[in-house]
């Protein structure tokens, strides 16, 4: 199967041409983004965008393109337009909507799948069921955390936690886990605060590259 190259960690960017005056001040100065993603706008002015970032890639100030939140055909387009190399999308074991569409459709055009919230927005690390949600955060109205889906959620995350204990480990790796194990394709990105606990996941990726190296 034809493979677009690795993404490496999705740096933002807005979309060009606004990205334009950026990616040349940045290449004249220090670091540069390796990929520019492409986010928000709608579809036709989403192909555009990658028109302006395709030639920000011949001129050597971009090396990879990706998009966040794309849908499928807005997918096929700017893959026509330039390879895409990733597509940001929320997957987890709590939201698995990319599975029917984006995800054949990354794999037939070899574009890799960078899944964000794979925690579930902290869901899995207990939040909303062994830990409350802040009045402030924004997951308050989110609807996967009102109070009425949290209450039927709580059995799924006590199955998990269940299922996490058998392996030895806690609902928020198992919730990794089954994203890593997707495919060789999937670099999923968790949000992690502390180095303890990016070094527990750092840990669930490298046992995944053992695993496939043996
Ligand atoms: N493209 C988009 O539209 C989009 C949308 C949303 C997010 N994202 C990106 O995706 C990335 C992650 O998103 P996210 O923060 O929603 O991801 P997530 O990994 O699903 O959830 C993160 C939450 O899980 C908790 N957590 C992390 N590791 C844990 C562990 N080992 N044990 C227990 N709890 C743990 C953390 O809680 P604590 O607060 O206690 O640390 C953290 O707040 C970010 O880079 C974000 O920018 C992109």
């Amino acid at each position: 199967m034809p493979r677009a190259r690795a993404p490496s960690a999705a740096a933002r960017s807005t979309c060009a041409p606004a990205a334009r005056p950026a990616c040349t001040a940045s290449a004249s100065t220090t670091s540069t983004s390796t990929t520019s993603t492409a986010s928000t706008p709608p579809s036709p002015s989403r192909t555009r965008s990658i028109g302006e970032l395709k030639k920000l890639v011949e001129e050597g100030k971009v090396k990879y393109i990706g998009l966040s939140e794309a849908s499928p055909d807005t997918i096929r387009r700017a893959h026509a337009v330039h390879p895409i190399s990733a597509v940001q999308m929320e997957w987890s074991l709590w939201a698995r909507d990319i599975e029917p569409e984006i995800v054949p459709l990354c794999r037939e055009l070899g574009i890799g799948i960078v899944p964000y919230s794979p925690i579930a927005r902290g869901f899995f690390g207990g939040r909303g069921v062994t830990q409350q949600v802040s009045a402030e955060s924004s997951l308050k109205g989110h609807p996967r955390f009102s109070a009425e889906n949290l209450e039927k959620n709580k059995q799924l995350y006590l199955k998990m936690e269940e299922l996490a204990k058998k392996h030895q480990c806690s609902p928020a790796q198992l919730a990794l886990s089954w994203v890593l194990h997707q495919g060789d394709d999937v670099v999923p990105i968790p949000g992690e605060k502390t180095e303890d606990r990016l070094a527990c996941m750092c840990f669930l990726i490298e046992v995944k590259c053992v695993f496939k190296k043996s």
